[in-house]
């Protein structure tokens, strides 16, 4: 067996005190990404791992991009068509995961989700660069394909056919918005001693903040 007992490291950079943190969490999640983006050690702030519910019950976790946040709550975008959407299709209940190592920081988002409206799903692929956009109409997103070249090949066909025109967004692209409904926070403390502090969405719609041992 090869173990990795001795891997473990110390935290010791911070502390997550409930007389510092704000009230409400999207104003936490703002001042921790905005943490993250200054870091130069961190690489891609806001990388989440996106987790959906299967039909067999089990989750299934993949990397997307957060592209904004606001204080309804989180949007990526995304293939409809895609394993994910499927999922969300089925259980539009997801969860969100930021990890930061440099500031031995996690954030753990649990939200309901929709798909954004088309219009701001339009705005959003009309201004990525037109190579992105025609990626995302050559794939088609977590479809078995025969092999490599099938995509190079469809590439080729689109950047003639679209050469002077604009590429309409594909039905099945767009954005979903997670709206959160329970934020936890963790700061890395030293000798396992790490703060948790949970927000809650009561049914006042109230966020109500707890600690949770670590
Ligand atoms: C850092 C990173 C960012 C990613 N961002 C996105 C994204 O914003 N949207 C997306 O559809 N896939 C993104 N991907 C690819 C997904 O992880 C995944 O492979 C793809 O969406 C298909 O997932 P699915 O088959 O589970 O639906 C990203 C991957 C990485 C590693």
């Amino acid at each position: 067996m090869e173990n990795l007992y001795d891997k473990r490291k110390v935290y010791d950079r911070s502390e997550l005190l409930e007389s510092e943190v704000r009230d409400n969490p999207i104003e936490q999640f703002r001042d921790w990404f905005l943490d993250a983006e200054e870091n130069p050690n961190v690489r891609e702030a806001n990388a989440m791992a996106l987790s959906t519910v299967e039909t067999d019950g089990c989750p299934r976790t993949r990397m997307v991009l957060l592209k904004a946040y606001s204080w309804e709550g989180f949007i990526f975008y995304t293939n409809y068509e895609s394993r994910k959407g499927r999922a969300i299709e089925e259980v539009p209940l997801v969860c969100l995961h930021f990890f930061w190592p440099t500031l031995e920081r996690q954030i753990i988002i649990k939200a309901k989700v929709e798909k954004l409206p088309a219009n701001l799903s339009d705005g959003y692929f009309h201004a990525r660069p037109k190579g992105s956009q025609l990626g995302a109409v050559v794939s088609p997103q977590s479809s078995e394909i025969p092999k490599r070249q099938f995509l190079e090949n469809r590439l080729q066909e689109l950047e003639k056919e679209y050469e002077n025109r604009e590429v309409p967004r594909p039905e099945n692209w767009g954005g979903y918005l997670a709206r959160p409904y329970e934020i936890e926070f963790w700061q890395g403390r030293p000798n396992r001693l790490h703060d948790r502090l949970i927000y809650v969405l009561d049914e006042q719609l109230e966020w109500k903040l707890s600690r949770l041992a670590p």
